[in-house]
């Protein structure tokens, strides 16, 4: 027998469905609700509303647990790698031999930018936000590929999937160097993902560059670490986005623009603000601290909280490790990084931070690491887009591939004027 909850109002009894996950995990299916009662659900920020059933990401944030398609993150971290984890998000399963030659083979074929979209790059300013031009770009896309904006079959999917996995990396590092006057470095097939990411950005012509493999390797990772995160503010965005059957090059430059807020993608940046004004001695620690707890102060400690994780971001975790590593590899020391450790001990001994349960989350660390390998402030949630782009693929995939697909369109409960009639301007009052 299918389980319901019964909830009481008008004097009636209301049966509603329950539906249950994998982990078990419960929701009320309140979709006829309204209709039978008369009531809606109001959960402003949709902090207890489940807005879709997805196979995708699993995350408990009380236990720190992270899983993609069921495999536990720490496990991505150490035996994969960003374009396997791309396969796994958007295809379900981990790719055979054949299917991830197949996949890079396209992601090579697919790195170069249509010259007439390279154009566009001149009509930006030169200090104009990366997030800005990526998210323009990412829209201008879809004018230069109409048929791979609603793609309908695999294979379609597949090299739609490609374009943009491919091309983030070529917009990014054009837009870096578009920033510093410097020419454009085309990708070489024989490096890897990550590396033909610094290598567009920081090689220059005349002279030879080499990533340390270690490099390559940390930036691989942040890159899995980001690369999904379930129904999080941006990925909401491209699912509620692709619900109006706007087109998946749309959808997911929407979600770029979701991500650039300091509350989500751009909490890295604003994390390294944070510690950047400590050093200089502006501000100390303990007065940063004692700001996130004041009530009459807007000012979060960025960085910290996650309306998911009630515990640590299991990628915070990965990503201290890893900037530690990073810094011995390259010899690299920055006061910044004992900062965010003191911050980090004195946050995590604060009953403020106690009782509600904050703890550093995947921006807190990111920032140091970008830092360290010389990824300018600004482009710290372009490198955060750039792993996030399988998971939004893969929600538009899943979202758009459900026969039962809605528009997007919550309800609100109205709490403006009621009714008045239209008065004529001679006859208003002046204010
Ligand atoms: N510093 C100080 N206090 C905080 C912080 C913080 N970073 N985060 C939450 N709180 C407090 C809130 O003021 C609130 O206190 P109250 O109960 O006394 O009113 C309580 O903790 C609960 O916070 P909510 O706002 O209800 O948590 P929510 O789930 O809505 O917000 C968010 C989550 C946006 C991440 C929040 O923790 C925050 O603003 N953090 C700083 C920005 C940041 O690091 N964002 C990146 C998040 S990860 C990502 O998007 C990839």
């Amino acid at each position: 027998m299918k389980k319901t909850v019964t909830i009481k109002a008008n004097n009636k009894e209301y049966k509603l469905p329950v539906v249950i996950g994998t982990e078990k995990e419960k929701g009320i299916d309140i979709s006829k609700l309204r209709a039978e009662s008369g009531y809606i659900t109001l959960d402003p920020g949709y902090t207890n509303t489940g807005s879709c059933e997805s196979s995708i990401t699993y995350t408990n944030g009380e236990k720190g647990i992270l899983r993609y398609r069921g495999i536990p993150i720490e496990e991505l971290a150490r035996k994969s790698d960003f374009i396997e984890v791309a396969d796994l998000l958007i295809w379900g399963t981990l790719p055979d031999k054949g299917m991830r030659k197949r996949f890079t083979d396209m992601l090579t074929n697919n790195a170069l930018l249509h010259e007439g979209l390279k154009h566009h790059f001149e009509g930006f300013p030169f200090d104009a936000h990366p997030m800005a031009m990526l998210s323009a770009m990412v829209n201008a896309l879809s004018c230069y590929h109409p048929v791979l904006a609603q793609p309908h079959n695999p294979r379609e999917i597949e090299k739609a999937a490609a374009i943009l996995i491919s091309q983030i990396r070529t917009i990014t590092a054009f837009s870096y160097k578009m920033s510093r006057g410097e020419p454009f470095i085309y990708p070489k097939p024989k490096y890897s993902y990550a590396e033909n990411l610094l290598y567009m950005m920081f090689s220059l012509p005349h002279e030879h560059y080499e990533v340390h493999p270690e490099v390559k390797r940390a930036v691989d990772l942040i890159l899995i670490l980001h690369a999904d995160h379930e129904q999080n503010c941006s990925t909401s965005t491209v699912r509620m986005v692709a619900s109006s059957g706007a087109n998946l090059f749309a959808s997911i430059s929407a979600g770029i623009a979701a991500l650039w807020g300091h509350l989500h993608g751009g909490a890295n940046q604003a994390a390294i603000e944070m510690l950047e004004e400590i050093h200089s001695g502006n501000m100390n620690v303990k007065q940063y601290i004692k700001m996130a707890k004041d009530k009459n102060n807007s000012f979060r400690l960025m960085g910290f909280g996650h309306r998911v994780y009630k515990n640590y971001d299991p990628r915070a975790m990965i990503l201290k490790k890893l900037s530690k590593k990073v810094f011995n590899v390259l010899k690299h020391k920055d006061p910044l990084l004992d900062i965010a450790l003191e911050l980090e001990d004195i946050a995590l001994n604060d009953p403020y931070f106690i009782e509600r349960k904050l703890y550093p989350n995947v921006d807190f660390y990111s920032g140091l690491i970008y830092r360290a390998i010389g990824v300018p402030k600004n482009m710290f949630p372009v490198f955060f887009a750039i792993g996030r782009l399988p998971g939004w693929i893969a929600h538009w995939k899943e979202a758009t591939n459900n026969n039962r697909l809605q528009i997007a369109r919550p309800r609100q409960i109205y709490v403006g004027p009621a009714k008045q009639g239209y008065v004529p301007i001679s006859k208003r009052s002046t204010k």
